[in-house]
């Protein structure tokens, strides 16, 4: 049997399997940052997974420069993800709330002010506004040194709206071009005070205070080492995340997204964190098992488990996937959200 269908620990989580649905943004959301009913569920369909991460939650306004996504940072969005939470337990499920500020990757129009670590625009690719329109990426804003703690403070204070609206844990974003990753790597962060001499300084921050506030052993961080989208590089990715993941030694689990070829980094980072790493990318039944033979704790799906509720009942039976439909992926109803069909066990071998 494949060791995906065992149990694991990550901190204070028990998984009864390693199979963890990544997070997925799917902009169905008001853009008051209102999480929907139907949103229950959705993610109560998948609570077959060891793990579900949601979809990233905006930690302040100034953070939430998507159109249609949820936030954390007010009563009404943190009463709305009470019966989300509730209907995973309910199916017997395990949910981790993903937290983010969304930097110079968000447009003004949404609700957020663009800040960045420095003021580098993204040059290639567009920003959607408020009515879902693609428009010109914004110059950021440089962040002064005094306001970067109050950002800080901002998402331990969402991580513990997460926890009291019911989350099992908080996974911070800290990948694919956020405002943690904008100041991780030297592409984005041309800064000359202590968070540009040290740029893990404020994912360190973040960790500290966050962890202060729910638990270091509920707390769980995403990084995408070599992740290119909008405009991200660094110089020296190895050595930037081992930094990164050696700040962060002792929480939950590090969520690796393998992109770009990451996954040649995974082991050292691995060895760097010291704790349980969740590897994401691409991976079907067979490039699970060989990674977790090699160490990993879990795997992640995306696509996969977006279009199968049922995902790992369908790897248990090798049984064929439903296909993914992308025009879908972003906004809209119920189409290509709540009605992917389950497994026909009466056809099922
Ligand atoms: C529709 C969609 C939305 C996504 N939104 C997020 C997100 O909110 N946070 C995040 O960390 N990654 C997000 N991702 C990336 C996925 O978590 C995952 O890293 C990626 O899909 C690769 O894994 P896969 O090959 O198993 O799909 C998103 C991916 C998709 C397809």
């Amino acid at each position: 049997m494949s060791q995906l269908f065992t149990p694991v620990r990550l901190g204070r989580l028990e998984l009864p399997n390693r199979a963890v649905m990544a997070p997925m943004t799917r902009t169905r959301a008001s853009n008051t940052g209102l999480q929907t009913p139907l949103a229950a569920t959705y993610y109560a369909q998948r609570a077959g997974a060891g793990l579900i991460v949601t979809e990233a939650i905006a930690v302040s306004a100034q953070g939430h420069g998507y159109p249609a996504t949820p936030g954390l940072w007010n009563e009404a969005q943190q009463q709305s993800w009470v019966p989300v939470f509730d209907a995973v337990h309910r199916a017997g499920g395990r949910i981790a709330a993903q937290i983010f500020h969304t930097g110079r990757s968000g447009h003004s129009s949404v609700f957020g002010e663009i800040v960045a670590p420095s003021a580098i625009p993204i040059r290639t690719g567009q920003a959607r506004d408020a009515n879902f329109q693609f428009v010109p990426f914004e110059t950021p804003r440089e962040l002064t040194t005094a306001e970067i703690p109050g950002i800080a403070r901002d998402f331990a204070s969402a991580a513990r709206r997460a926890i009291d609206a019911g989350a099992d844990a908080v996974e911070l974003h800290a990948a694919n071009s956020y405002l943690i990753d904008e100041f991780l790597r030297s592409g984005t962060n041309h800064r000359t005070d202590a968070y540009g001499k040290d740029r893990t300084r404020f994912l360190r921050e973040v960790v500290e205070a966050v962890a202060a506030e729910i638990g270091a052993d509920r707390t769980g961080v995403r990084f995408s080492p070599l992740g290119p989208w909008n405009d991200m590089s660094d110089e020296n990715p190895l050595d930037t995340f081992s930094q990164a993941a050696r700040a962060i030694r002792g929480i939950a689990y590090m969520h690796l997204v393998e992109a770009g070829g990451a996954e040649a980094l995974t082991p050292a980072l691995g060895e760097a964190f010291g704790g349980p790493v969740i590897v994401n990318g691409g991976y079907d039944l067979a490039r699970s098992d060989a990674a977790l033979q090699s160490g990993a704790a879990a795997v992640a799906y995306g696509v996969s488990y977006l279009a199968n509720p049922d995902l790992l009942e369908r790897f248990r039976r090798n049984a064929p996937l439903n296909t993914p439909d992308p025009a879908t992926f972003y906004g809209g109803d119920e189409r290509g959200y709540t009605d992917y069909p389950l497994l026909d066990l009466s056809r099922a071998a």
